[in-house]
């Protein structure tokens, strides 16, 4: 396995719509498994192939951050959404920074596995947000999209981000 370089903003890779993955060879098993073992070793509960410069729509996510109950979610789509619950939210392109976002309490989502199988779930709290907050990344969108104006141009000006 070999750790992949995360991506921090404004690399323009974040900023693109992603596309479908379409085949499951021991290349993308490798790179999925490259993709966890980033995930565990930046501390993160989730990342999207975006963010390891990867412009496809393919994300891990671990909401317990404990080894093994990975997840590898490909060709995500959101089908239904219900409640809303503002939450802080990290991300491993933005350290350091912690953003309040509203996100649905309660998903389904339809998706393939590592080996291309369709699931359908419900994700219900926390994993439900981190999946909102990886399937943005495929979407190109960000958590400082949530942002108002005003606490956006604040974040700027510090120069955090720029
Ligand atoms: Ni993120």
């Amino acid at each position: 396995m070999a750790l992949l370089r995360v991506r921090i903003y404004p690399d323009p890779v974040l900023l693109e719509k992603a596309k479908p993955l379409e085949s499951f060879g021991d290349k993308q098993q490798k790179f999925f498994d490259d993709m966890i073992e980033t995930m565990y070793t930046e501390d993160g509960v989730g990342l999207a192939a975006p963010q390891v410069g990867v412009s496809l729509r393919v994300l891990i996510m671990s909401p317990q951050a404990k080894r093994g109950e990975e997840e590898v979610i490909v060709n995500p789509e959101i089908y239904e959404m219900s409640g809303q619950q503002r939450g802080a939210e990290g991300c491993l392109s933005f350290p350091g920074l912690s953003v309040e976002v509203t996100r649905a309490t309660r998903i389904r989502a339809r998706y393939q596995n590592r080996h291309g199988e369709w699931i359908d779930k419900e994700l219900k709290n926390f994993p439900a947000r981190v999946l909102q907050h990886e399937l943005d990344h495929v979407n190109g969108k960000l958590m400082i999209d949530y942002l108002s104006f005003m606490d956006r141009q604040r974040l700027f000006s510090q120069q955090q981000f720029v």
